[in-house]
């Protein structure tokens, strides 16, 4: 009997499962939907009760669907949400808050003081980060402040904090281990990259202690075993984890410097692998770890726009123009072009390279002859030219061309919206067979891990083009496009 492998995706919106087997073909899905909570506007929390809830329910999905009685499953590998902060109780695991997620504008304040006081060049030196809402530290830092009680008790060695990865292994492994990847870790604002560890000057400017953080492990080892989890047995190895994309860009294959990826999930997310070497930029782009295979740091720039499929859920539920997602690429096909629609979804602020947490979105050039179809294709545009001004700045500082993009995650599918991403970005667009990229890069850091596989080069064989989207549009008329789109922008 094979081994199968079991990974987990647990994203913004939902948790995936997929068990594999040794050769990473996929035996069986699950997938399980959460809650999404919006205490004020810019505000979003999870009940990390629902998110573990919807990780077991998946499990039983997934198993449900496999139909096999004590699967053999040797290896477990857990992707996440990046950023998202949760703070429980140590002993009894009760969190003592919601959690943070990553799209939370509450801390800008917090952000801006830090900025005002001149920080903000030792934070980028040192984490590779910008002082936005967006990273883990000052939502710690927020918890601490607001919840009666809890600085007294991080102080007595009664609270544990984390990112979803860290809660999700303390819940897989009955409580018995409280750690963090470097992928993860590297989005904190607390750990100095270059040296792979938490920084106390940072922790001490933030005001978190030092003794809540987790260890920070590498990207392929054994941190635990699986203890009284619903439908496992105990004793399997979690042996695996990076935040989601990072996991992407390893699931894509991408282990040479200057190869990279874009994954659409809630938010569109670049990265290019940058090797052996921190990325520093000028504050644009983050430098961010990729993974630490056998002691090996492996470093990426990543430019991160918040809302990528999350604005076609914002055309299906807040203006129902489609009753789901996919419907959306006919309805934008239906027309030749936006009519001078510009759709900047710049809901939860700007990301990079614009850092703006009080931007919002803003729709630009309608007429009365605009109709659905012009703004979901508008839309559709919005989405994609984000992705420019991110490219072209990782090229500029670089100093490599990116001739070939590779794609994932669920709005890939939409060949429409590939089609103007290769046309906006002037490159060509490469789209996987398994689009599933961030929970194939999991289950291969866990197979790693458990010592399934012998090294990266499985990985790359395993990795098959789908589909491959050339540039079309002509140069005027990309520049012409642009140019609306960075005026709509300066005013969002
Ligand atoms: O940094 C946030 C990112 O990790 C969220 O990814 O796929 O849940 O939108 P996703």
């Amino acid at each position: 009997m094979s081994d199968y492998i079991l990974a987990i995706d647990q994203g913004t919106t939902g948790s995936t499962v997929l068990l594999l087997d040794k050769d990473l073909n996929l035996v069986s899905r699950g997938y399980r939907e959460f809650r999404q909570i919006y205490p004020k506007p810019g505000w979003v929390e999870h009940d990390p009760g629902d998110i573990w809830n919807s990780v077991t329910g998946a499990i039983a999905d997934a198993l449900k669907e496999w139909g096999m009685e004590n699967p053999p499953i040797k290896a477990i590998g857990i992707t996440n949400q990046r950023e998202t902060s949760i703070i429980w109780d140590r002993k009894s695991g009760r969190p003592m808050h919601n959690a943070i997620v990553w799209q939370c504008r509450r801390t800008a304040d917090i952000c801006q003081k830090l900025k005002d006081a001149g920080h903000e060049d030792l934070f980028r030196q040192k984490t590779g980060l910008v002082l936005d809402p967006y990273f883990s530290g000052t939502k710690y830092k927020w918890i601490l402040d607001q919840v009666t009680g809890l600085r007294e008790s991080a102080m007595a060695g009664k609270i544990a904090a984390g990112t979803v990865d860290s809660y999700l292994v303390y819940r897989l492994t009955g409580s018995q281990s409280h750690v963090t990847d470097v992928s993860n870790a590297s989005r904190t604002l607390l750990m100095d990259i270059h040296k792979g560890d938490w920084d106390p000057e940072l922790c001490s400017i933030l005001d978190v202690p030092q003794s809540i953080l987790p260890k920070i492990v590498g990207s392929a080892e054994v941190y635990g075993y699986t203890k009284g989890v619903p439908g496992l047995a105990d004793g399997i190895p979690v042996s695996g984890m990076a935040g989601d994309q990072q996991a992407a860009l390893f699931g894509q294959a991408c282990f040479t410097p200057g190869e990279a990826k874009c994954t659409y999930g809630t938010g569109a997310f670049m990265l290019m692998n940058t090797g052996d070497k921190p990325a520093i930029g000028s504050g644009g782009l983050l430098g961010t770890i990729a993974w630490n295979l056998d002691g090996t740091m492996q470093y990426a720039s990543e430019g991160s726009a918040f809302i990528a499929g999350a604005a076609v859920q914002w055309l299906r539920d807040s203006l129902g123009f489609i009753e789901s997602a996919p419907q959306v690429e006919a309805l934008a096909a239906s027309v030749p072009d936006s009519e001078g629609v510009i759709v900047v979804p710049a809901f939860v602020g700007l990301g990079a390279p614009h850092w703006r947490p009080e931007a919002r979105g803003i729709m630009t050039g309608l007429t009365r002859g605009t109709t659905r179809a012009h703004i979901a294709r508008a839309t559709l545009e919005g989405i994609a030219l984000q992705n420019v001004d991110i490219l072209k700045l990782m090229e500029k500082e670089s100093g490599r061309d990116i001739k070939a993009l590779k794609v994932d995650g669920g709005a890939c599918a939409n060949n429409l919206l590939m089609q103007m991403q290769a046309d906006f970005l002037g490159c060509t667009i490469v789209r996987p067979k398994l689009v599933e990229t961030t929970a194939l890069g999991a289950a291969f850091l866990a197979g790693l891990g458990a010592g399934l596989f012998s090294g990266v080069d499985d990985i790359r064989a395993s990795w098959q083009e789908d589909r491959v989207f050339e540039p079309k549009m002509k140069d005027a008329e990309r520049e012409e496009i642009l140019a609306r789109w960075r005026e709509a922008v300066s005013k969002a």
